[in-house]
């Protein structure tokens, strides 16, 4: 069983950082495989919007988003997680989605069956950014929403959720309900 995180803040020792590699924490002490990818370290280019992808057998991009995209299509689970930038994902975690626009274009079904959603913000915007998060995961995913798992909440400064022990411990749990979850089987 493998669960795929796709982080989408560039801050490698930021909050999104942290509470996701708590809950994959969790998630492997219950047994389950696990990794993560922070986009940032990768080129994930913007979605050049021809919008034919469907004559084309493979995305005209030629980048990292074609092998996260192969791993993000066969996990069992993801989580998909961001700060909020200006009420929404971040720059990074939007040009990911915008890419799965190839895999929808190809009706390319996900493996995954449950969905872990994780957003840190400083004060305000949670609500629009999970509103993004959640129309893209109804697009392309086929799992209810008794498995869509979130975990969201507040920090700013470099580390500072650690801080926030209630928002640590959701994200711990959303690992443990993820696993949970998936061993429940489809
Ligand atoms: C470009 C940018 C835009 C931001 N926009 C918002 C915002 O709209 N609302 C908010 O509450 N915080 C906003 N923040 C603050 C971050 O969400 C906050 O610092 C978060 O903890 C960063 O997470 P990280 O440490 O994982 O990078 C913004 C930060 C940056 C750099």
């Amino acid at each position: 069983m493998k669960l795929l995180a796709i982080v989408g803040s560039p801050r490698l020792k930021g909050n999104t950082n942290y509470l996701v590699e708590q809950a994959l924490k969790e998630a492997e002490k219950l047994g389950v495989q696990t990794a993560k990818i922070v986009l940032s370290q990768y080129q994930v280019n913007p979605c050049l919007g021809h919008d034919d992808c469907a004559s084309f057998d493979s995305c005209r991009q030629k980048d990292d988003a074609g092998w996260i995209l192969d791993k993000f299509c066969e996990a069992d689970g993801v989580i998909l997680a961001t700060p909020v930038y200006w009420y929404n994902v971040s720059a990074q975690l939007k040009a990911f989605i915008d890419r799965n626009y190839f895999l929808y274009k190809h009706d390319q079904k996900y493996k995954a069956r449950a969905v872990g959603v994780i957003v840190v913000a400083e004060k305000e915007g949670i609500e629009d950014t999970l509103h993004t998060l959640k129309q893209f995961i109804d697009g392309s995913f086929n799992v209810g929403e008794d498995r869509i798992f979130i975990a969201c909440g507040y920090a700013n400064k470099l580390g500072e959720v650690k801080n926030n022990l209630p928002l640590v411990e959701e994200a711990r749990k959303l690992g443990r309900q993820m696993v949970e979850s998936l061993k429940q089987g489809s």
